[in-house]
């Protein structure tokens, strides 16, 4: 027999990726963002002076997307949806910052492009919900050519 439901899909998205080594991406990432000029300002006025539960809840988010735990319950669309003050090219700065912070954690250059390439994704869907018209065109730091 088959099962009814085929089972859920757990597998880390590589194998080399560790809670600890993504514990230390949010923590750098999220050090470098406070510190640049055009999106600390954003993150200070949401976030406010204790940052200890926006990383717990990231944490949570990317053991969640990258070790599959299923243990994030957030919605981040109408999140960002409500951040007015964010502009279109935010998200190249984010992005560049993500990238080169995964590469340094990661021990494996894969590890760290699978990752980027999940943030890209998301990215996208983030960025559509809150910029796109049927007219625009994805932008190529969304795209996999980014
Ligand atoms: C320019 C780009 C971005 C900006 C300025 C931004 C800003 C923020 C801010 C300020 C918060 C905290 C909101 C609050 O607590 O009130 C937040 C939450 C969050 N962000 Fe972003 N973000 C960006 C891109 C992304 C991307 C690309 C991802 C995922 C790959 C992401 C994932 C999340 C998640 C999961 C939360 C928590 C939402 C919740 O459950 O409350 N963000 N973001």
């Amino acid at each position: 027999m088959f099962p009814i439901r085929p089972a859920v899909q757990r597998e880390p998205l590589h194998a080399s990726i560790t809670a600890e080594q993504i514990s230390t991406l949010v923590d750098t990432f999220y050090s470098r963002i406070r510190a640049h000029p055009r999106l600390g300002p954003i993150f200070a006025a949401r976030v406010g002076d204790d940052w200890t539960p926006h990383l717990d809840k990231m944490k949570s988010f990317w053991r969640s997307v990258l070790l599959k735990t299923g243990e994030y319950k957030g919605k981040p669309v109408p999140t960002h949806f409500a951040m007015k003050e964010v502009e279109p090219e935010d998200f190249r700065i984010w992005l560049d910052l993500f990238r080169t912070t995964a590469l340094e954690i990661f021990d494996d250059p894969e590890a760290a492009r699978l990752a980027h390439a999940q943030a890209k994704r998301i990215a996208q869907s983030l960025w559509m919900a809150m910029f796109a018209t049927p007219f625009d065109r994805t932008p190529d730091y969304l795209t996999e050519n980014g």
